[in-house]
């Protein structure tokens, strides 16, 4: 019934993916090491099934680059992700694989620089795999059921950091444009100030508008004022929300040939303490935010305004990444809360409200 009601909605005709479609499983190589430095966590992908499927390959399990492919835990308690946290772009090949009816992709993740392990001490540390895919970009990704793998680590749970950081230029405010190029600074700094002003419009909106349709949309069953503080850190660059340089022409993760931008946050006691983006060359091609009045309210894409604020909600509340605006809503309230697209969404739902 399902599937046949799927079938007529889609002029594609692709059917949607479910969960049974694939098989994932992790095994550590090893379940006991001497140091962080080796773990060696093995994923494996399979499609059981007699037709091929393509899903994206960004932001889960089969992600090779420093990306968060595992919820990692200690006694409970979850350990702060400190690698790589990156805005795909669903729209280039490079974030999907394809895999032909009955095979397998095996994956190799090493993660001592990717998680805040120090804080928590020697142990044993729990890996929960995000198995989370994407093969049709207008629905929420399909989850598979994976086992949680555990690892303990003897002694040397030392933080190594992925990147050395850059020295903070004197002065410096929270948010710095850090670019060579004179056309993309001012590009820069323009969606700079505008993810501000929509951030701001946001926050002015849900205390004026508690129960308004773009609430209960993208933030529906959260926390108004927990809500509210995360854009009012975006909109009032806050102190409290650390000192980030915004960098163009600079991609020290090498993954610019898959992403819009990056973040890569810096940890000190678990608090973050900084939060640089990395602005990508496909950044550009985002329409500005003036285009969002010619949008239907109903389906808002990105803008670059819009995805510096998603970024700005990776760098000041450590959010994550289901992509865009139809997907989020179906999200449960505390994934809203913690999604980056939901603070973009709810910002364009809002501009075309009340400024077209
Ligand atoms: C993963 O690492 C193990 C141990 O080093 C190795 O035997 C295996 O071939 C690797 N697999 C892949 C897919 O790289």
């Amino acid at each position: 019934m399902f599937r046949a009601s799927v079938l007529l909605s889609f002029v594609s005709f692709a059917l949607a993916l479910s969960a049974s479609d694939l098989q994932v499983s992790v095994k550590a190589v090893s379940s006991s090491v001497r140091s962080i430095e080796d773990i060696i966590l093995t994923a494996v992908v399979t499609n059981p099934t007699e037709s091929e499927v393509r899903i994206t390959s960004a932001d889960n399990i089969l992600d090779d680059a420093n990306t968060e492919s595992f919820a990692v835990s200690k006694d409970g308690e979850r350990v702060v992700f400190a690698g790589v946290r990156m805005t795909a772009n669903l729209e280039l090949d490079t974030n999907w694989v394809t895999l032909p009816a009955g095979a397998s992709l095996a994956v190799n993740h090493t993660v001592s620089q990717l998680y805040d392990f120090e804080s928590h001490g020697t142990g044993k540390f729990t890996f929960k795999p995000s198995a989370s895919f994407v093969s049709d970009i207008t629905k929420v990704p399909v989850t598979v059921d994976v086992e949680s793998v555990t690892v303990e680590v003897t002694e040397d749970v030392t933080f190594r950091p992925l990147f050395t950081r850059d020295e903070v230029p004197a002065g410096a405010r929270q948010s710095t444009v850090n670019c060579g190029d004179g056309n993309r600074a001012q590009i820069l700094r323009d969606s700079l100030a505008d993810a501000r002003a929509r951030a701001g419009g946001a926050a002015y909106d849900i205390r004026a508008n508690p129960n308004s349709v773009a609430w209960n949309r993208y933030f529906g069953g959260a926390n108004h004022n927990d809500v509210w503080w995360r854009f009012d850190m975006i909109a009032g660059d806050l102190a409290s929300s650390g000192v980030r340089q915004i960098y163009c022409n600079q991609d020290p993760a090498g993954i610019c040939n898959r992403a819009s931008a990056y973040v890569l946050l810096y940890l000190s006691g678990g608090a973050i303490t900084s939060s640089d983006v990395y602005i990508c060359d496909s950044f550009y091609n985002f329409p500005n935010t003036r285009d969002v009045c010619g949008w239907d309210i109903n389906n808002l894409g990105y803008t670059k305004a819009g995805v510096m604020l998603h970024e700005l909600s990776h760098a000041t509340a450590a959010t994550t990444d289901v992509y865009y605006c139809g997907p989020v809503q179906s999200l449960s309230p505390a994934e809203k809360f913690n999604n980056a697209d939901n603070y973009q969404c709810m910002a364009h739902h809002i501009y075309r409200q009340y400024n077209c």
